[in-house]
């Protein structure tokens, strides 16, 4: 009989070394790693992560530009299927005096995200993008608004849009269709596939601890990642909101947030890995022990404050301290003394050879 403390570390060492895993084995890291911790898997990523992109953090700001949204996400506090949000969507003004205030701060990267808005048409999109490449030529812009037709995501990416993050929520079929009214996997998947064949760098995700996921689907989120092979990924708990159907279910724990992150991180050694708000919300050091668990990211807030509290996608979602934007300073404090170092470049992923 193989001793299976033996087998959990000769996997993690595999992992280490391959950068990949079937799924049999993903799952019984995951069923043994209560049982056995999580530290070598940890160590073994913080390695990775070091040996790629050294100690550096990079920065992004976020600037959530609308929380109107067509869709019905069963899980997500801003889904059309709550009446109660109070909906905002930020003028053009708005998003380049966010973007001013970000570059002051000496960010150079803009995170444009907002739910599924149709005002925010492709012309109207196109000429935000433009004013704000020729005002900050030396930053990139990232979007985060959906799912949208190949020809939209054609015309945003000639506007000049370097990067687009869409998370695949779960990699789970059934799961997905389970958490989604009126929505398409395939769809999804193909959204996905449109980013990159066009040429984006692409960000894909998914939620840990979502009601009813297994070990299974996490295991396949895992190998659909290393399938798609995106440049970015934003992964953290699932988070109940009190406005929907899962506001009595359990969050998304520390622990297997921080094991799933080490295990992208193994998988795709070159990821751009954000340690996520979702994560800083459920613990207060959530953010740097993600970042010692792999990731190397951080996207502070750059939103108008008054409209902060409205983009809200979970409860407890923190909004303010180290995760706004005009706190960089003590944020990056947190940073350094976590064992890392930030980087305001514009971060691009290893292929884009900018680095
Ligand atoms: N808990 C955690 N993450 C959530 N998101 C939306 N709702 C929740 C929730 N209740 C995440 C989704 C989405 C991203 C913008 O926020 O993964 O892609």
């Amino acid at each position: 009989m193989v001793n299976e403390k033996y087998l959990f570390r000769y996997l993690i060492d595999k992992l280490y070394r391959d950068n990949y895993l079937r799924e049999d084995e993903i799952v019984f890291l995951l069923e043994n790693v209560k049982l056995y911790g999580n530290d070598y898997l940890i160590q073994k990523a913080d390695e990775t992560r070091r040996r790629v992109y050294g100690d550096r953090v990079f920065m992004r700001g976020l600037i959530e530009i609308s929380n109107y949204c067509k869709r019905q996400c069963r899980y997500c506090g801003i889904s059309a299927l709550n009446p109660k949000v109070h909906r905002y969507r930020l003028t053009k003004e708005e998003i380049l005096a966010s973007c001013d205030k970000g570059y002051g701060l000496g960010f150079r990267t803009f995170v444009l995200q907002g739910g599924e808005d149709s005002q925010f048409t492709d012309d109207l999109l196109t000429d935000l993008i433009y004013e704000i490449k020729e005002r900050y030529p030396d930053a990139a812009v990232t979007l985060s608004l959906g799912e949208r037709s190949f020809q939209s995501y054609r015309k945003l990416l000639g506007a000049g849009v370097d990067r687009y993050l869409l998370r695949h929520e779960t990699a789970s079929r059934e799961l997905y269709e389970s958490i989604h009214i009126n929505s398409s996997y395939d769809a999804r998947l193909e959204a996905l596939r449109n980013l990159k064949r066009l040429g984006y760098q692409v960000g894909a995700g998914f939620m840990v601890g979502i009601p009813k996921q297994t070990k299974a689907d996490l295991a396949q989120d895992l190998l659909f990642l290393k399938e798609l092979d995106p440049e970015m990924v934003g992964l953290g708990p699932f988070i109940p909101h009190r406005a929907t159907i899962y506001r009595d279910e359990e969050p998304g724990s520390l622990e297997d947030t921080l094991t799933m992150l080490a295990l992208t991180r193994l998988f795709l050694p070159y990821a751009l890995l954000p340690s996520t708000t979702a994560l800083a919300s459920i613990d207060e050091n959530g953010r740097e022990l993600g970042l010692k668990a792999g990731a190397n990211v951080v996207m502070p807030n750059l939103s108008p404050v008054h409209i902060r509290d409205d983009y809200s996608l979970y409860d407890g979602k923190v909004s303010s301290g180290y995760e706004a934007g005009e706190h960089r300073k003590s944020l990056e404090k947190r940073i350094c003394q976590a064992g890392y170092k930030v980087d305001m470049s514009k971060g691009d992923h290893i292929r884009w050879k900018n680095n």
